[in-house]
């Protein structure tokens, strides 16, 4: 065969080896197999010499031609694989902007905790630090240095549940009173909001509740304190005009010890099934610090009197949003839940 021959074969070897090629080393490796120093093309170009001129100048004008074709090929070839390697990159990294977003449910605070929290900020603002106890308590904490000995009613097997190692969950946040005064010197003012125990589940009752404690401890801590500082809390929580009446009660660990009704929030007064038909709501214990207390915990009663208070949260959450079932705050039903969306 001649060589323009074999050069136009070339053209058609070329066209057919590059077409169904989409690998760049492939590729490089064609450019080498011709265009390289043993290349068949440049092997061509160098057996010119041993030609006519004149078949020189065509021979070497067709080379060309081919070694152009060639280098042209190869590019668009490149330029192919180029794109179709970005399209695949596109196509796993697509990003649709038009769809729509994620949807996440809003949450709602829990009326209890709102609650807590809204109760803890007022007394905050009237110069009240923060405490907190442990919800496994001792015996001591809970009732002994509180008052109340050891063969009281209080700590009866049906109200208090007790752990196999002679402690016991906390029945109230008082035990957080004596934890106070152990480790403060008066005066102070404090609250101690927490989870607290009792056997106990009716409408009303539940195994598990909030309180907040109170105490206050300074020389010439009165009753008028405790009245003026309730007063404020109250107001602050049920509105300015609420009606407030103190009625004497007994705690072991207060004395005077009394109980706060506020007129009912539901009827004003007028008595309904939530007041029971009294007008008035029960809401707080309140009282003296006992001179026995003081004396468990080693502070001089001669020297320093002191207020405290304990209430339920559970009661005033479920008295401002109308519930009537203490347990529905428990079951977590996103039903009721999601009621309180957006009351913070
Ligand atoms: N600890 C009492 C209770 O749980 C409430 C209380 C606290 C009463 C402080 C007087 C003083 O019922």
């Amino acid at each position: 065969m001649d060589i323009k021959a074999q050069l136009l074969q070339l053209k058609e070897e070329i066209k057919k080896e590059v077409q169904g090629i989409f690998d760049e080393k492939v590729l490089n490796e064609i450019k080498v197999k011709y265009l390289g120093k043993k290349g068949l093309i440049t092997s061509a170009l160098k057996s010119l010499g041993s030609l006519s001129p004149e078949e020189r100048k065509e021979v070497g004008q067709l080379a060309n031609s081919i070694k152009e074709f060639l280098e042209e090929t190869l590019k668009a070839k490149q330029e192919e694989i180029e794109k179709k390697k970005l399209e695949e990159i596109l196509r796993k990294e697509r990003l649709d902007i038009s769809l729509p977003a994620e949807w996440f449910e809003p949450s709602a605070s829990h009326p209890v905790l709102t609650t807590l929290k809204e109760i803890t900020e007022i007394f905050k603002s009237m110069g009240f630090t923060v405490e907190s106890g442990p919800e496994v308590e001792y015996e001591d904490y809970n009732f002994t240095m509180l008052n109340i000995p050891e063969h009281h009613p209080a700590r009866d097997m049906q109200d208090t549940f007790y752990t196999s190692n002679g402690m016991l969950l906390r029945t109230h946040t008082s035990p957080v009173q004596i934890r106070s005064m152990l480790k403060k010197k008066p005066p102070f003012a404090i609250v101690a909001p927490g989870r607290v125990y009792r056997k106990d589940m009716d409408p009303t009752h539940s195994p598990m509740f909030h309180q907040i404690e109170g105490l206050m401890v300074d020389k010439n801590v009165s009753f008028k304190d405790l009245k003026g500082i309730l007063k404020i809390f109250l107001e602050n929580i049920f509105g300015n005009n609420i009606p407030i009446r103190f009625r004497p009660s007994y705690f072991p660990f207060t004395e005077p010890s009394a109980e706060v009704d506020v007129g009912c929030t539901v009827c004003k007064g007028k008595g309904c099934r939530v007041c029971k038909n009294t007008g008035w709501l029960e809401i707080l214990g309140c009282g003296m610090v006992d001179p026995n207390v003081f004396k468990a915990v080693g502070i001089d009663p001669e020297e320093y009197t002191g207020f405290a208070f304990g209430l339920g949260i559970e009661r005033i959450a479920m008295l401002r949003y109308q519930i009537t079932d203490i347990r529905l705050l428990f079951t977590n039903d996103l039903r009721f839940n999601l009621q309180f969306r957006g009351i913070e």
